[in-house]
């Protein structure tokens, strides 16, 4: 996880690489540095606060060669010393670093041991800019790739070194890309720091370097060949990745999505044999995922399954990829990722791959990892999601399942009926934002200590997600339940202290879930209910209602999910939380 943004050019870079540290945040806000070349000389200045602090401290500053950081700390504590920048015993390198050294340790021995190296910090990442030291006898790049050759584990790196006018980056499973503009370039974990300075870019593939200096880049592979990469202009402005009067990213990204499912769809829904994904000889779908693209994956599976009889499996990919699965050539691999950067999706694809299963994504970041590595699948295209919480992502993920499965249905009938429900869902979405006051009802309950979130069938894992998305930003205890399984446990947790939201619709579990409302009720606990059709069982049982439009079946996820993204968002509001970056969480999770 964390952000990296450096600048090379003939400007001062400072506000350049200070305000897309700021918009890198969403990686990683543990600790913030930054160095400065100039003159055979580096200057660092860190901080083991946010990236405002840092602002504050490098005030006045100038450069026409800087590099920031924003940390997710995974080795050593967030404080002072184990903020990057790191630098080499000497001082003459600085480096920073996204990912995990993995051997590290046994690096770190043999300098201090044989060589007499002496380190400050408890990182991984020091060991970086020391072995380029070790190796350097005057030319950077040669020292630079022999250090590549050493390290072992995932990495996006960014180096200087103080005698020469040049940045030297390297990428092996962390994110990084380059922006060019007219002789000045940029380097940063996503496109977002130079979004109004250039849309041209070159996203580095597995195992590249790439070396800036005044007579321009170079690519390259890690045995220093020259590599000819293609420039992409990137398909979005600066004003997705600005709040534009919201308060926080996570409220405008909510209110986004009428916009952002249009978008997934848009150009596929009446093109659906345009997907890119092999069907031929498939006989099953196994979607591989983490935390809300998990629940993503587990809507697909109600879909699919039902509609279009497929056997669908879904796993947690840090599962997955550590219990032998058994997997066979006819098998579908799918990774569900906003980010296409996490570690564990990425490495389940890799598994899959050696298996000889087919693998595709469904991924929101173009030209990421997981992107990369599937090679075909759906791009969701919900734009950039900042605030750490995921939202617009996971309705477009579903959108994305709903166009899987008009893509496999062979019923031509259904097909056309979804196509016409999948493109009236923005009005939708739209209407429901409009006349219903989540907010409200939210403050009622700011100040319950423990929460249950209750669906059955397709709203069960919108339950789930109810209850993660309450807990990553307010950190109130919730669990998301099948309502059926309420009985079997959980409903020892209901007292008259303790709101239970259901996701009651109009379908073929309704009566089964007012069963299960009822047995709340009979033991005083408080029902927050969403629901698509007001009856006498949901007025009776029901403290608080939110009604949300009619859509079909395999559709509801996307309507009912709406009122749980507002109500945890203004709950942990009222609870004077740091929505858009809860604590000890990342945006990113590219580390196991
Ligand atoms: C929850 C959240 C995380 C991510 C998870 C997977 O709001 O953001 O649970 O969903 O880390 O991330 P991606 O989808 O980027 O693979």
């Amino acid at each position: 996880m964390c952000g990296i943004v450096g600048y090379f050019g003939e400007r001062n870079g400072m506000p350049i690489v200070l305000q897309g540290l700021k918009r890198l945040e969403y990686r990683g806000y543990d600790s913030a540095g930054l160095v400065l070349l100039k003159e055979n000389t580096l200057e660092i200045i860190k901080t083991k606060g946010k990236v405002s602090e840092l602002i504050a401290l490098a005030n006045g500053r100038e450069a026409k060669i800087v590099v920031g950081h924003t940390r997710w700390s995974t080795h050593g504590e967030p404080n002072y010393i184990n903020a990057h920048p790191h630098t080499s015993m000497d001082n003459s390198i600085a480096i920073v670093h996204n990912g995990i050294i993995e051997n590290h340790a046994e690096l770190r021995k043999e300098l201090q041991e044989k060589y007499n190296f002496t380190f400050r910090s408890q990182t991984d990442s020091e060991v970086i800019a020391q072995l380029i030291q070790f190796f350097y006898k005057g030319d950077f790049e040669e020292a630079f790739r022999k250090m590549l050759t050493k390290i072992e584990g995932a990495f996006g790196i960014v180096a200087l070194h103080k005698d020469h006018k040049q940045i030297l980056c390297a990428r092996k499973g962390s994110p990084l890309v380059l922006g060019v503009n007219n002789g000045e370039f940029f380097i940063a974990s996503d496109p977002s720091p130079f979004l109004e300075y250039t849309k041209e870019v070159i996203y580095l593939n597995e195992k590249q370097m790439a070396s800036i200096e005044e007579t321009g880049y170079k690519i390259k592979d890690f045995n220093g060949f020259n590599i000819e990469m293609e420039i992409e202009t990137i398909p979005f402005g600066i004003e997705s990745i600005q709040k534009q009067g919201f308060e926080h990213f996570m409220l405008k990204e909510i209110y986004e999505q009428a916009e952002t499912i249009q978008n997934c769809f848009r150009g596929k829904i009446r093109h659906i044999e345009n997907i890119s994904i092999k069907k031929e000889n498939i006989k099953r779908i196994i979607f591989v995922s983490c935390g809300t693209s998990y629940y993503a994956s587990l809507v697909g599976k109600y879909i699919l399954e039902k509609s279009s009889h497929i056997p669908v499996v879904v796993e947690y990919a840090s599962e997955f990829r550590y219990r032998h699965p058994m997997l066979y050539p006819t098998d579908l691999v799918i990774a569900v990722s906003q980010s296409g950067e996490t570690a564990d999706t990425l490495e389940a694809i890799r598994l899959a791959k050696k298996l000889s299963c087919s693998v595709a994504g469904i991924v929101n970041v173009t030209g990421s990892s997981i992107a990369k590595e599937c090679g075909q699948g759906i791009y969701v295209h919900a734009g950039p999601e900042i605030g750490v919480a995921s939202t617009k992502a996971f309705t477009s993920q579903i959108i994305a399942m709903n166009l899987l499965n008009v893509y496999l249905n062979k019923d031509p009938y259904y097909r056309a009926e979804l196509i016409e429900e999948l493109e009236q869902l923005p009005e939708k979405v739209k209407a429901f934002f409009k006349t219903q006051d989540v907010k409200a009802i939210a403050e009622k309950y700011k100040d319950s200590k423990y929460f249950m979130f209750m669906g059955r069938d397709i709203n069960y894992p919108v339950a789930m997600e109810g209850a993660l998305k309450l807990k990553e930003i307010s950190y109130i205890p919730a669990e998301g339940y099948p309502a059926g399984e309420m009985k079997h446990g959980p409903i020892a947790l209901i007292d008259e202290n303790t709101p239970t939201v259901f996701l009651v619709t109009k379908d073929t579990v309704y009566t089964k879930v007012i069963s299960n409302m009822e047995e709340v009720k009979s033991r005083k606990g408080k029902i927050i209910c969403i629901c698509n059709e007001m009856t006498e069982e949901i007025e009776r049982l029901s403290d608080d209602i939110i009604l949300i439009p009619k859509v079909r079946w395999e559709c509801t996820p996307i309507l009912n999910v709406l009122p749980l993204q507002l109500f945890a968002y203004h709950i942990a509001n009222a609870n004077g939380r740091e929505i858009d970056q809860p604590r000890n969480l990342a945006k990113a999770v590219s580390v196991e």
